[in-house]
């Protein structure tokens, strides 16, 4: 996090909170939150795109807490099941600024949407259409985007690039299913189509790819103008906005994003003589992610017959099954107390039973690790907790916030009894 210091001992200060201090407090593994970076990005996603809406993509991570952050920061939230609609909606968010996405919605779920008044739903199929328009209650109708499937490559690995042919989401432009599913839309009284979303993918580090999907996209637009006499008032470019996980790596610019898409989008549309539609984002990482620190405590250090270093901590693939899944990588840091020993390859591995619980290959840390120490790994605000498992019965993670150097617990430690108490049947 951006208000990360080192005091003299070493002592790594979040939100002006040590987290050795934290660690003793909670326990480990523990992922703290930076509320002041969560709002701060919030407040900066908005201020670059004054014109557009910002929906908080839940999915990267949620809590209460998180809802109220970003809720009173002014975006609005993009959810993707029943539970992420409901943690919000029950703490406090308000639905109309909800945003429902999801290729297999159940029939529940439309309902409870629908019931909440949520003030989008994103249809991804040509059967959820009908389905959602016959629970649709008369009063008024429930706005939807369609979603496109814009034929751009983008994003960190090919398991979250869902802008190209050939995956699940949403309608494809080639062949001429989105034009169909506009149609269908149309076609139904208790259904109004506000617009056309797409999402390319994560971890996305360049705008050209947002730039080509605005291409394409409005191009649809211009076509639903010319069949229908419609013209859609939002235009929904999802996430993906990539963030910077190792010293040097790449980000996404969002001054650049800002100035060059909605410019774009203003562009294609004038070339089309279409009104330009509003603009609608969905970052989740780029607000979560840089505001978490995950931290460990070395179990074990131990030193193989062929020269690797291994430090074990204890946490690993249940809290942060990024590295074993994408090959993600990750900076580490001591933290708690300060070395003089010079640095060595470390590889950073977890607790679990599995040769590939790997968290940090080839880390650089002080020859003098050993048990007891504490390692943080920053930038874990996102896709780490959202995705842990209860692999082994390790139980997740504690969560606590930071702010003003103060930390409060915003999640217990999952225990062995919560597990316990899920078990019905012998
Ligand atoms: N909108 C939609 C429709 C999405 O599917 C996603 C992410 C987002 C917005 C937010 O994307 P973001 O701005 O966070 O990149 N588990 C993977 C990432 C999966 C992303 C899924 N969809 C990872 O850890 O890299």
């Amino acid at each position: 996090p951006a208000s990360a210091r080192v005091d003299r001992h070493g002592e790594l200060l979040v939100g002006g909170v040590g987290l050795a201090e934290a660690a003793d407090r909670f326990g480990t593994p523990l992922y703290v939150l930076d509320e002041d970076e969560v709002r701060a990005r919030a407040r900066t996603y908005r201020a670059a795109l004054p014109g557009a809406e910002v929906l908080y993509a839940a999915k990267a991570f949620l809590s209460s807490a998180m809802a109220d952050w970003v809720g009173e920061e002014g975006l609005g939230m993009d959810v993707c099941s029943a539970g992420e609609l409901r943690l919000a909606v029950e703490a406090g968010f308000p639905p109309e600024r909800l945003l429902l996405h999801g290729n297999a919605k159940s029939t529940e779920e439309l309902r409870l949407a629908l019931r909440l008044r949520v003030g989008r739903i994103v249809v991804d199929s040509f059967s959820e259409i009908p389905r959602l328009a016959a629970l649709s209650i008369a009063r008024s109708p429930q706005p939807v985007l369609v979603r496109v499937v814009p034929e751009v490559r983008a994003g960190h690995h090919e398991s979250v690039r869902t802008g190209v042919a050939g995956q699940k989401f949403g309608f494809r432009l080639a062949g001429g299913d989105a034009e169909e599913a506009v149609d269908a839309v149309l076609a139904q009284p208790g259904l109004r189509l506000a617009g056309l979303h797409c999402h390319l993918g994560s971890q996305i580090t360049e705008v050209e790819p947002y730039l080509a999907a605005v291409e394409r996209l409005v191009g649809l637009m211009a076509r639903v103008r010319d069949r229908h006499g419609v013209e859609l008032s939002e235009l929904d470019l999802g996430g993906g906005h990539g963030v910077c996980y190792l010293p040097g790596g790449p980000e996404l610019d969002l001054a650049e994003f800002a100035s060059r898409v909605p410019a774009a989008l203003a562009a294609a549309c004038a070339r089309h003589g279409l009104p330009v539609p509003r603009l609608l984002v969905e970052p989740g990482r780029a607000i979560a992610a840089p505001a978490g620190i995950a931290v460990y405590r070395v179990l074990s250090v131990k030193r193989s017959s062929d020269g690797r270093v291994y430090a074990a901590v204890d946490g690993g693939m249940s809290d942060n099954p990024r590295p074993a899944l994408y090959g993600a990588r990750y900076a580490v840091r001591l933290v708690g107390r300060v070395s003089e020993s010079a640095a060595r390859a470390v590889d950073v591995v977890g607790r679990h039973c599995e040769a590939g619980d790997v968290l940090v290959r080839g880390a650089r840390l002080p020859a003098d690790l050993r048990a007891g120490d504490l390692l943080a790994v920053p930038t874990a605000g996102a896709y780490q907790l959202s995705m842990a498992s209860g692999y082994n019965l390790v139980g997740r993670p504690a969560v606590a916030a930071v702010r003003d150097g103060r930390a409060r617990l915003l999640i217990r430690r999952e225990t062995v009894e919560d597990f316990r108490a899920r078990e019905v049947g012998r």
